[in-house]
């Protein structure tokens, strides 16, 4: 039986000191200019400090165009480089492995943000959306290829391409809307493509000891679940892949489709996986859990919402096998005190009231 304080080690990179990842937590507390805050290093070290295995960031931009929200963390351009660096060195000295999740909103980007129409695999004036070109394909594929490699020049030790919740890379996978006609379109693998280059291109463009993720749904946005599974086989099976993240929002799911039983994690664990590592997110909340999880096949717990109640989820879990995160809703003053920063605490009470009284 695997534990979750048994270290974790990956085909690149460091390994992880235990099974726990921090989630990629949307938090709106970066600066205007996509530059890291205070209150965002704050509130990511102290998850380090808390005992994670792997500190992710937020979703973060690779290009102004992707930007999805107001407060968006950028690794777009040189100064964000440079607001990054000091990051990478403080998760490090925690003892934790740091990785920025790479985004791109597409459709679902905020024209009223960046201030221009949003680019997505389709036309859709009534969201402001342009149609990528095959070459407008290409360039956002080496948008993401360049901010790994902002990420790496930084310091951190991996990034996690965001290819899950129906953001640009899965707008790509979805077959009721991609009509394209070129190889970006059509059958599952081109639908797949835009994904797939990303992945070999940030390989092709960082060192052998660059860890790199790929967060996927695996139903929804458009993918039914045979589909969700296609994709993840063919991801793990380029080997190219240090970890898959799958975002279930809640591992003990049951498919949504008619007819599917079971559970969706065994869907997946099932799946030949070579040396990739397979986290799983959602509604981890306690000690028992994550250990539920790796008992399931899983690598490694991927913890959000225990994350933002505990900085030290990760700690308290490890030293305790019956920890359970409290119980919601809290009050901001006890958000504050495990260092969610107020612009935080404010979109979790507007976009999670069960979260905060
Ligand atoms: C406030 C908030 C922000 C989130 N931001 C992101 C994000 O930036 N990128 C992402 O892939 N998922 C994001 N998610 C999803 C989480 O990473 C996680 O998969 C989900 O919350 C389920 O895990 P949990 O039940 O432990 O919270 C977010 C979730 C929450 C609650």
């Amino acid at each position: 039986m695997t534990a979750p304080d048994q270290p974790l080690s990956l085909t690149r990179g460091p390994a992880w000191r235990n099974r726990f990842a921090l989630a990629p937590l949307t938090n709106t507390q970066s600066h205007d200019d996509g530059t890291l805050s205070e209150d965002e290093h704050r509130w990511l070290t102290a998850r380090g400090e808390g005992g994670f295995g792997l500190v992710m960031t937020c979703a973060a931009y690779v290009v102004p165009t992707g930007q999805a929200w107001r407060g968006q963390l950028g690794v777009a351009d040189d100064e964000h480089e440079a607001s990054l660096r000091d990051l990478a060195s403080s998760i490090r000295a925690t003892g934790a492995v740091s990785s920025i999740q790479l985004h791109h909103g597409g459709r679902r980007a905020d024209p009223t943000v960046t201030g221009r129409p949003n680019e997505a695999p389709w036309d859709d004036p009534d969201r402001n959306t342009v149609a990528l070109t095959t070459e407008g394909v290409e360039r956002v594929v080496a948008d993401f290829v360049a901010a790994a490699a902002r990420a790496e020049r930084a310091g951190f030790d991996g990034v996690e391409v965001h290819g899950a919740h129906g953001y640009l890379l899965g707008q790509f996978l979805d077959d009721r809307h991609n009509r394209r006609t070129d190889r970006y379109g059509g059958s599952l693998e081109n639908r797949s493509r835009a994904m797939l280059e990303v992945v070999e291109g940030i390989r092709a463009a960082t060192g052998p000891a660059f860890q790199l993720g790929l967060r996927l749904s695996p139903e929804g946005f458009g993918v039914p679940l045979a589909e969700g599974r296609e994709v993840a086989a063919a991801m793990l099976g380029t080997g190219l892949l240090d970890y898959l993240d799958l975002s279930l929002w809640d591992v003990y799911a049951a498919p949504r489709g008619e007819g599917l039983d079971g559970r969706l994690i065994d869907r997946f664990t099932d799946l030949p996986r070579g040396g990739t590592r397979l986290g799983v997110a959602g509604k981890v909340l306690t000690a028992a859990d994550a250990q539920w999880c790796l008992d399931q096949g899983a690598d490694f717990a991927t913890v959000g919402t225990g994350a933002i109640l505990h900085h030290d989820f990760a700690r308290r879990a490890l030293a305790d096998a019956s920890f359970a995160a409290r119980s919601r809703p809290v009050t901001r003053e006890e958000l504050r005190a495990e260092a969610v920063g107020p612009a935080f605490v404010e979109y979790l009470a507007a976009g999670w009231p069960d979260l905060v009284a």
